[in-house]
């Protein structure tokens, strides 16, 4: 009798053979693994090793006979090889950076040579890293005397860079001090006392560049600050993106979408009595709120409808366990200064005043978080939109999860604004749709700030001021809202995936819809299993469109 085991010929050569939804797994785990050992941002070391990664992976992939592949495989193809473009890309950029602030960071290679050195576990002797640390204490000292005569000018920008590299030089050394502290008592002896006096030399550093050469205001608590990435990182990131607009082509589609908003908005306005002059009637909508202790309940209730809505219309798939499972949590006084409003995803995050807020500070919060304000996003943070998103992309493709966009992710959820704007039984009364018209006055504002800040042509302020004037927002929501979008903690693209993926989703939707394709059911389905991706490439997907290797951004949605 055969032994099962020997006898599959075939098996070995064919299914050996990494399949693309691996090989998308594996560089995930191998850069994961990669960066996590490597972790001293600015080292050369760390730059060679991760560039060498992406380029082999890059060769490697190229290898692959593309047109013998399927559609999925050949969009997990272009995915990838996108992404480690773009990956290789920014790392060209980190290196780059480098040279605006070297002349503040003297010390760094000595820094970086102890550290690796710990980190690689190589046999260390402390009279000598005693002797480099002293070293580093006297460069320290020495440039900090530069700085201060005026002696030592950067940008801003590259400013801003330096203090983030000093804290983090500063928390590795420490890291390298705590490895061999009191367990190898001559290192005790050498090095605790001259790695205390760096320790101390670099705290000082760091206001030392934020106030002098960053021009930070030390009075001013919670200062915005934001890096510009320039028209050149903008043209970069929307080419990975996919995106076939210039900056200044996407802000004429946002001037366009906020014009028709406004009509939208008078016309709601005129019918609530206040004639064209919608600012009364927003502030009408935003005096709506509900009484102290009753947010949750309220949220829990739109929410509810949200579900209910898309279930009764058969508008998409909702699995039991993604309504029944997710929790709602109370944001921090802290948090809400980032997040003025309630946010979602695998939870449900809301925003309302705390006892202790100043009394003009709970007022600006609870007309922030108004009755028709929730109404317009409850559904958008929950079911259809994040929570049902995440729960589908935990689920379906999960590998895709490394392509997340915020065209895809903060397009989706818009998207559903608009069909059920579209279908016209949801957003029914005057203010209801002041509300959702808020948000989408606020999502084209989000990207002509953005864009501006990016280009150089606006300043922190002048977004806030912008914000203020364009959308009515609450001097305080909109601090929150620069904030959050120029912090780093957000790629600079970021606030222009709501409105342009929601744009490019809802045209996708139409023509899948027109082509008789696709139920609306079966169309928001697919969008949800496909996962996460650039619009263009889930177009190229769900409408079977022709791909190439090296396929770039070429789909001009918003002149069809
Ligand atoms: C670098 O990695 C070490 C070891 O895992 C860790 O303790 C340290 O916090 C990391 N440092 C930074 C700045 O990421």
């Amino acid at each position: 009798m055969d032994e099962p085991w020997v006898a599959v010929p075939s098996y070995s050569a064919k299914s050996h053979q990494e399949s693309l939804p691996d090989r998308v797994r594996r560089v995930k785990a191998d850069l994961n693994d990669l960066t996590t050992f490597y972790n001293v941002s600015i080292s050369d070391t760390r730059y060679t090793r991760l560039h060498s990664f992406l380029l082999n992976e890059i060769a490697s992939l190229e290898s692959i006979k593309f047109d013998q592949l399927s559609q999925q495989d050949k969009v997990d193809f272009v995915l990838l090889r996108n992404f480690l473009h773009r990956q290789a890309r920014q790392l060209d950029l980190e290196r780059a950076r480098k040279d605006g602030y070297a002349v503040l960071v003297p010390f760094a290679s000595l820094v970086i040579s102890i550290c690796e050195d710990r980190q690689r576990v190589e046999p260390m002797r402390p009279d000598l890293t005693a002797q480099k640390m002293h070293q580093i204490k006297l460069d320290i000292n020495q440039i900090k005397d530069r700085v201060r005569e005026g002696k030592a000018e950067v940008d801003k920008a590259s400013a801003l860079r330096a203090v983030d590299v000093v804290s983090e030089l500063r928390e590795h050394l420490a890291e390298t001090y705590r490895f061999y502290a009191s367990y190898d008592p001559l290192f005790d002896w050498w090095v605790a006392q001259p790695w205390r006096e760096v320790d101390a030399a670099l705290k000082t550093y760091v206001p030392l560049i934020r106030y002098q050469l960053a021009g930070m205001n030390p009075d001013v608590e919670d200062e915005i600050v934001g890096q510009p990435i320039g028209r050149d990182g903008l043209l970069a990131e929307l080419a990975a993106e996919m995106i076939a607009y210039s900056p200044e082509e996407l802000i004429t589609i946002a001037r366009e979408q906020y014009a028709w908003c406004e009509e939208q908005i008078k016309a709601a306005s005129r019918e609530l009595g206040f004639g064209d002059r919608w600012k009364r009637a927003l502030d009408y909508v935003k005096r709506q709120s509900v009484p102290p202790g009753e947010q949750t309940k309220l949220v829990l209730d739109l929410a509810r409808e949200g579900t209910s809505f898309v279930r009764q219309h058969d508008l998409v798939t909702v699995p039991v366990l993604a309504d029944e499972t997710y929790r709602m949590f109370m944001m921090t006084p802290e948090d809400q200064k980032v997040a003025p409003f309630f946010l979602g995803g695998p939870s449900i995050l809301v925003s309302y005043p705390t006892a202790d807020m100043p009394y003009e500070l709970k007022q600006m919060v609870m007309r922030g978080n108004n009755r028709h304000f929730s109404r317009a996003v409850a559904f958008h943070e929950l079911i259809p939109g994040h929570r049902l998103q995440m729960f589908m992309a935990e689920r379906h493709n999960s590998h895709r999860q490394l392509f997340s966009t915020p065209f895809f992710v903060e397009g989706w959820a818009m998207y559903w604004e608009m069909v059920f704007w579209s279908r016209g039984d949801f957003f029914v009364s005057a203010e209801d749709r002041i509300g959702s018209l808020f948000w989408r006055m606020h999502r084209c504002a989000r990207i002509i700030f953005s864009l501006n800040f990016h280009l150089g042509k606006m300043t922190a302020p002048e977004c806030v001021d912008l914000l203020v004037d364009w959308v009515g927002h609450e001097r305080s929501t909109a601090e929150g809202e620069v904030k959050r979008s120029f912090n780093g903690d957000w790629s600079p693209l970021y606030q222009c995936g709501y409105m342009l993926g929601a744009l490019q989703l809802f045209l996708l939707r139409r023509e899948a819809l027109e082509k008789g394709l696709l139920s609306e059911k079966q169309f928001n389905d697919a969008v949800l299993k496909s996962n996460m991706m650039p619009i263009e490439l889930l177009r190229a997907l769900l409408l079977d469109q022709e791909l190439s290797p090296d396929y770039e951004a070429k789909w001009r949605f918003y002149d069809e």
